[in-house]
């Protein structure tokens, strides 16, 4: 694996990926597929593991058939790890496919069948500082030290899939005219019966509210990092290497107050007002 980004369609993304840009792009999606998108460590996986728990009705034994990246494959990686895209094609529908590409990147075949989609998005700070930690075990991706810099990658749009700030306005900004659900990290740490409640709402299943408890039970972080098929443990080592640290880190709000110094935060908020100034979107900033 090459540790280098570089642009497609003003997006910086990982040589490995880029590469293959064509084979992405011309993804088919079925009618009936549903798309979980986010920008890289908003709770992609925390989704995915609600999302088969809703699909199969809570049902532990039978979401812990597989991996979660096997039960939600990611389109942008099926030529570098399985499943890849004959296993993809050959998945029954309804499939549930997980992304990071912007709005205006996703595969156009998703928006063609009206598919759903779920977005979750994570305050700027918290997202960053959990990328700077994944950034060290993502061997696609340059060596994120010292984290200054990558700071300053971040809010230039310079890491993984660009431009966190572009990503959470774009699907914001889709979502009255698409079939799209946005969600909150935030608020599935607070409430997280009544994140569950919605997302299985808008995927029309109607639960019993055991259920429901029962996979907010399931989908708790000590409950997924306890769990080898939610915690990401088997994840192909030639992409993510765990030796030092492990993909279920924290799960917290807030965190970001262990690494931004107080002059870090400044420069952070300024910019931040700047970029977001066009757009309804508001998060709760942890402060
Ligand atoms: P931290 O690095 O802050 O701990 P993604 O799946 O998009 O890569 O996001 C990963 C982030 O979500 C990590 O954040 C991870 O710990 C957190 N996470 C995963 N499962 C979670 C859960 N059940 N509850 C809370 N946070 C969770």
């Amino acid at each position: 694996m090459q540790r280098r980004l570089t642009v497609v369609e003003g997006m910086a993304l990982a040589q490995d990926i880029a590469q293959n840009w064509q084979q992405i792009w011309n993804f088919q999606a079925r009618k009936g597929d549903v798309l979980l998108d986010t920008y890289p460590k908003s709770g992609t996986t925390w989704m995915q593991e609600i999302v088969d728990l809703i699909m199969n009705d809570g049902d532990e034994q039978i979401c812990r058939r597989a991996p979660v990246y096997e039960r939600i494959p990611f389109i942008e990686l099926l030529h570098l790890m399985k499943p890849g895209m004959e296993e993809v094609n050959a998945m029954p529908s309804p499939r549930i496919l997980k992304s990071h590409l912007p709005v205006h990147l996703v595969p156009p075949s998703f928006w063609r069948h009206d598919c759903k989609v779920i977005y979750v998005a994570r305050n700027a700070r918290d997202t960053v500082t959990s990328y700077y930690h994944f950034d060290q075990m993502l061997q696609f991706h340059p060596d994120p030290n010292p984290w200054e810099n990558y700071l300053e990658r971040f809010m230039k749009g310079e890491v993984g899939w660009g431009s966190w700030y572009d990503h959470v306005k774009g699907f914001w900004e889709m979502k009255e005219k698409h079939q799209i659900l946005y969600i909150f990290f935030e608020d599935l740490k607070k409430t997280p019966l009544q994140q569950i409640q919605k997302v299985a709402h808008f995927l029309g299943k109607n639960l019993p509210e055991e259920t429901l408890s029962q996979i907010a039970r399931l989908s708790t972080f000590d409950h997924m990092k306890n769990n080898p098929m939610a915690n990401n443990s088997d994840f192909p080592k030639e992409i993510l290497n765990q030796s030092k640290s492990g993909f279920m880190r924290k799960g917290k709000v807030g965190d970001w107050k262990t690494m931004f110094t107080v002059q870090q935060n400044e420069i952070f908020e300024d910019d931040y007002r700047r970029q977001m100034e066009d757009s309804s979107l508001t998060f709760h900033n942890p402060k």
